[in-house]
């Protein structure tokens, strides 16, 4: 059942480009220059006429709408918020009937989800639903919906869901983006050939994981760990560092690398393993100048890097290279790394990586 991986969550890591692949199926039409989901298309006026998009989710889920903000407001130009269920839904939001609501759940069962969506529907918005289960209860509720695809995820922490998550709210963001004109034809064509090239990516960056055990190994005895991005991948700083949490159990925060010198930049010593997504597209100079900071500090950077970098690598302590790829994509391939190195910890540790203690795969409680 484990197809010969030792756990679950190993599987599901390499399980990604081929999940990658069947979120894209019968859904992007690359020579054609079409994304085709009935969901939208069947919709596509309430998308083109929404004032904003508010995103509702949870936990990783919660990360892939962050890096969903970004990549709306980026490719469509329309507001985003992007709100924790279990808050949005008791704070009594402001919500108008052309806002559109988009509800991310991999198990399709989180109680706040859920209740976020009624809310959210009562107020007399649309609300679409991305789920990973088919025919999950949000799945049920909501107006409309997509599925990721993406396989079952048995491993509490979630990898492939995650992943999935970005492919098929990437898609949106384009066919909306499409719809209202705010992409050019020539650049819509080139983010589906890129995305095309997102699977193999995906395999080139799983390529890495010697890499990862060698760095797990380093660091797995650390007490604490810092996660740094900036831009598309801030949020993955903030995925990295609760993969981290939940299975090895180490304390580790996720940052927007700029936010350091507000605050957690006193954590900083020669025992705090500080890891940085430091793309080549993205804020590239901005980072390096964060990094030689924590350097400055004695912090340990762990760089993850995009491929024949020679800046970060001169300045860190390791780095994990990761195939280069357009800017809004790179979250997709920056999440690999971080998610074999949490792995590689929890089993150096001898913690239960498929099911962490004190967690459940869907949480039907608020
Ligand atoms: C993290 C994790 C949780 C879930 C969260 C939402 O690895 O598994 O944080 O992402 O409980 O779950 P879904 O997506 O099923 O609503």
């Amino acid at each position: 059942e484990k197809g010969g991986y030792d756990h679950f969550m190993l599987k599901e890591i390499y399980e990604q480009p081929q999940a990658i692949k069947d979120t894209f199926r019968g859904r992007m039409l690359v020579k054609e220059g079409i994304i085709k989901m009935a969901g939208i298309d069947d919709n596509i006026e309430k998308f083109k006429n929404a004032r904003r998009i508010i995103i509702i989710a949870c936990g990783t889920s919660w990360h892939a709408g962050l890096v969903a903000e970004y990549i709306f407001e980026e490719f469509a130009r329309v507001p985003v918020e992007v709100e924790y269920a279990s808050e949005f839904r008791y704070r009594n939001p402001v919500v108008f009937k052309d806002d559109v609501v988009i509800a991310i759940s991999q198990s399709g069962e989180t109680a706040d989800t859920m209740a976020a969506i009624k809310l959210a529907k009562k107020q007399g918005a649309f609300v679409f639903g991305i789920c990973n289960v088919v025919g999950s209860s949000i799945s049920r509720i909501t107006d409309a919906g997509a599925y990721t695809h993406a396989g079952p995820e048995i491993g509490v922490a979630s990898t492939k869901a995650f992943t999935t998550q970005i492919t098929i709210l990437t898609l949106i963001a384009l066919r909306l983006a499409q719809a209202t004109g705010k992409m050019a034809d020539s650049e819509f064509r080139n983010y589906l050939q890129e995305l095309e090239r997102i699977p193999g990516k995906v395999e080139k960056a799983l390529k890495c994981n010697d890499q990862a055990e060698l760095v797990a190994a380093q660091y797995k005895d650390a007490p604490n760990a810092l996660y740094l991005g900036r831009g598309y991948n801030f949020p993955v700083a903030l995925e990295g560092a609760l993969k981290l949490k939940e299975i090895s159990y180490i304390h580790a925060e996720g940052y927007p690398a700029a936010e350091m010198k507000h605050g957690p930049i006193a954590l900083i010593d020669e025992m705090m393993p500080v890891f940085v997504i430091a793309m080549r597209k993205g804020h590239y100079e901005k980072v390096v100048s964060n990094i030689e900071e924590i350097k400055a500090r004695s912090g340990k950077i762990i760089g993850i890097v995009t491929e024949g970098d020679t800046e970060v690598k001169r300045l860190a302590d390791h780095i994990i290279e990761i195939p280069e790829t357009l800017e809004p994509l790179t979250p997709i391939l920056a999440t690999i790394p971080l998610q074999l190195l949490s792995y590689h910890i929890a089993l150096m540790l001898d913690k239960n990586v498929d099911q962490p203690r004190n967690l459940a795969k869907s949480v039907t409680v608020e």
